[in-house]
């Protein structure tokens, strides 16, 4: 039997995270050293690098990679890398050399430690223009961005902490070794994931099946971290996902997890970013539909599909599963895609997110051709409590 894609870089997974054996002591080291807060993307950002997600990379990146992930996709050593994982502080008495703890933006529990071995400064705007392709303020992973703080410090991060994830999601804060080896006992070895930050409708539950049509399953990945205001948080769409599977989905055929990152709503940039993680997870493929990871009007509906056509053959072994707009069309009588359907807008029922929340908000009925009573019923209870 054919076995699942190798991690990225292609020398096995490399969690970052210390032995349970070492962890009591390192913890205690940790409390003695200068204490670094981080922010919620640097901490989802950590997570990933302790659970083994963001494989090979061995902790925050310095100057040149920063410099070559921005401008070329790729680190100062050659590895095929779309986005920068960089960490800021204001903190001047932070000495190079120095051994660091870096620290919870919540409660200041120590979650790493780190070895600083660079301290730079940035061109926030370019980093900005290459990997959002804009430096508009408004754009909130640029925000992001523009609210780092003036140095950043690169070095190797040892791990003490899956971040409280696994309290607060149990179960389905799976890491890359426990989805491989989920896939393995399933005997999975095409696997295609299914990114999402929003519970799923109808459009996006035929995107998963039509994968299953052609892969031997699905992962369901719901980014965990932070989103933008408005969005519907983790725990109520996870739940509503967790209805969908069970009712309309064959057992066997979905494994639903999720992942500690923040949302950086770059787009293409992005996509690349959710392919190569997924690649460590132990997918083949990744669906990206419409305007993947996009925000607002900064990104053509397929940029994503295009930027993979952009990047060498053997930059990554996860290939795109590209798919048009997918709808349900009242001609066709059945769901459809851009691709598939030959009628015209007005027979495609589309439903933004902004309508969407204003008829769950008011109490107005949602077409049951747009998303599953059983979805509806748990973002209902939801939208009445906020
Ligand atoms: S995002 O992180 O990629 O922005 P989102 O939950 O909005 O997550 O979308 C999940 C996936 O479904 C993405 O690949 C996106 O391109 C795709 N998608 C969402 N809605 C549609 C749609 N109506 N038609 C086609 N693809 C869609």
């Amino acid at each position: 039997m054919a076995g699942l894609v190798s991690p990225h870089g292609g020398r096995g997974l490399r969690p970052l995270q210390v032995p349970t054996g070492e962890l009591a002591e390192e913890r205690r080291r940790a409390q003695s050293l200068p204490q670094v807060r981080i922010t919620s993307r640097e901490k989802g950002d950590l997570i990933m690098l302790g659970i083994g997600g963001f494989t090979p990379l061995e902790g925050f990146m310095g100057r040149d990679d920063w410099l070559r992930v921005c401008e070329s996709l790729r680190t100062a050593q050659g590895l095929f890398w779309p986005i920068p994982i960089t960490l800021s502080t204001d903190d001047d008495s932070v000495k190079l050399g120095a051994e660091v703890a870096l620290t919870d933006p919540a409660d200041g529990a120590p979650l790493a430690t780190m070895k600083v071995t660079e301290k730079y400064t940035v061109d926030k705007a370019r980093e900005c223009g290459c990997v959002f392709r804009t430096t508009d303020p408004e754009h909130p992973g640029v925000g992001m961005v523009l609210q780092q703080q003036s140095v950043n410090l690169a070095g190797p991060v040892r791990v003490l902490s899956d971040g409280g994830f696994k309290a607060k999601y149990g179960a389905l804060f799976m890491t890359p070794a426990e989805t491989r080896a989920k896939f393995e006992r399933l005997g999975w070895s095409r696997v295609a994931a299914f990114q999402t930050r929003n519970p799923m409708h109808r459009s996006h539950e035929y995107l998963a099946k039509v994968a299953i049509e052609v892969c031997d399953g699905v992962l369901v990945h719901s980014l965990l971290g932070h989103l933008k205001a408005g969005d519907i948080p983790a725990e109520v769409r996870t739940r509503a996902i967790a209805a969908l599977i069970e009712k309309y989905f064959r057992a066997g055929t979905v494994v639903q997890a999720g992942y500690p990152l923040d949302m950086r709503y770059a787009g293409p940039r992005e996509a690349l970013l959710h392919a190569l993680f997924r690649q460590n997870y132990g997918c083949s493929h990744l669906i990206v539909g419409r305007d993947h990871a996009g925000v607002g009007n900064y990104y053509g509906p397929f940029d994503a599909h295009r930027i993979f056509d952009e990047i060498p053959q053997e930059a990554l072994e996860i290939r795109p599963l590209k798919m048009g707009v997918t709808f349900w069309c009242y001609r066709c009588g059945d769901m459809a895609s851009s691709r598939t359907c030959p009628h015209g807008e007005a027979d495609q029922l589309q439903v933004s997110g902004t309508q969407l929340r204003k008829w769950l908000a008011e109490g107005h009925p949602v077409p049951p051709e747009f998303s599953r009573p059983e979805v509806l019923e748990i973002l209902r209870a939801y939208y009445a409590r906020s």
